[in-house]
């Protein structure tokens, strides 16, 4: 067990398909974390196309994502995630949360294993599923017999991890995992080429990337919409700019509703009318990186409320939802008796 001068050497990382973050405790009291896209480019020389070095962590139009669901599905895309995960610039001997995805594809699951392993070079780490992270974080503390303790690890919740390629979902009983799923039907990176093929299906040659696509969902607020123009190549009328924030609304609200269905399906095949109540006792949680649009966790909350014709039904959510399993994760690493982890 690291004492109180190791403190600093506790880490919780997110190696997610989009967002990577780090958080650690270092002097302060509130955690310092470190935020950086899961993406590598390569740098060129502009008149010998050869290549000089490679950009991390920032988006360019020709990024690559090496991962994906939150996994690595093939051996060539370690080396780019090692490379995302030492921008993070994390110390070597650390002792390591890392929150992982909840996918059941083992190969892909040992591959992400690998590169945190061959690029943190730990002392120790334990893998806890990204969902369940988010949720400590979100839950915060209680005092039970005069101890602050996880809310987490003793009490009834359900809790949704928003992604950009898998939505997970996490329900638990006193704090045991009683269902632990991730889907990839619904996600963040749907919504994206949804709302692309949208755009082009309605204006026609809409002159737009994906990146900025990204940034216009990322950017929108679903309770005061502002306005949203892109370009758009006509026929007879040159370039035309165009207002478009209907549309984002619209697919941003059909993604409300595949959400709420997809858990609305999850209560009503899988659980004990028993275990539905008491999970629907307490706000449902919501994690990850969609759920820091404004406005989305409320809709969530009105759809569910409609689907299910029960109106106590709430939920809660955070402010930097992709931040949040970092955070998690740095805040379980304090709980872990690390004496019984063995040497990673
Ligand atoms: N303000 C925002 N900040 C960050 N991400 C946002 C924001 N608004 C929407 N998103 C979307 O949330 C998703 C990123 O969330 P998150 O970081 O939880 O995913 P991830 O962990 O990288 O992905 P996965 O869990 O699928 O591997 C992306 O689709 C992103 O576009
Ligand atoms: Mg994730």
């Amino acid at each position: 067990m690291p004492d109180n001068k190791e403190i600093n050497r506790l880490i919780g990382v997110k190696i997610g398909s989009t967002y990577s973050v780090s958080a650690a405790r270092e002097e302060h009291e509130t955690p310092v974390t470190n935020v950086i896209k899961s993406c590598v480019s390569p740098v060129t020389d502009p008149d010998t196309t050869v290549l000089n070095d490679t950009y991390i962590g920032v988006e360019r139009p020709d990024s690559v994502f090496p991962l994906d669901k939150g996994i690595i599905e093939n051996d060539a895309n370690i080396l780019l995630t090692i490379a995302i995960i030492n921008k993070l610039n994390i110390p070597p001997g650390a002792y390591v949360v890392a929150a992982i995805p909840a996918l059941e594809l083992t190969d892909g699951r040992a591959r992400l294993k690998r590169a945190l392993l061959e690029s943190l070079k730990p002392a120790k780490m334990v893998l806890s599923p990204e969902v369940y992270c988010g949720a400590v974080t979100a839950l915060g503390y209680s005092e039970i017999n005069g101890k602050q303790r996880l809310k987490a690890l003793h009490s009834d919740f359900l809790a949704l991890n928003l992604g950009s390629t898998t939505t997970e979902v996490l329900i638990a009983l006193h704090g045991e995992r009683k269902y632990l799923k991730a889907f990839t039907k619904v996600c963040g990176n749907m919504v994206d080429s949804e709302l692309f093929d949208t755009l082009h299906n309605t204006f026609g040659k809409v002159l737009i990337t994906m990146p900025q696509i990204r940034d216009i969902k990322e950017q929108f607020n679903m309770i005061n919409q502002k306005d949203v123009i892109v370009n758009v190549l006509t026929h007879s009328d040159g370039v035309k700019k165009v207002p478009v924030q209907k549309v984002v609304m619209s697919v941003l609200d059909n993604y409300v509703f595949n959400v709420s269905d997809l858990l609305v399906n999850i209560l009503k095949n899988n659980l004990t009318p028993e275990t539905i109540a008491q999970v629907l006792d307490t706000p449902i949680v919501l994690t990850g990186g969609m759920n820091n649009i404004p406005g989305l966790a409320e809709r969530i909350e009105k759809k569910m409320r409609e689907l299910l014709h029960y109106e106590k039904l709430t939920v809660l959510k955070q402010v930097d939802g992709h931040i949040a399993p970092a955070i998690g994760a740095l805040t379980l690493s304090t709980e872990i008796n690390w004496e019984k982890i063995p040497v990673a």
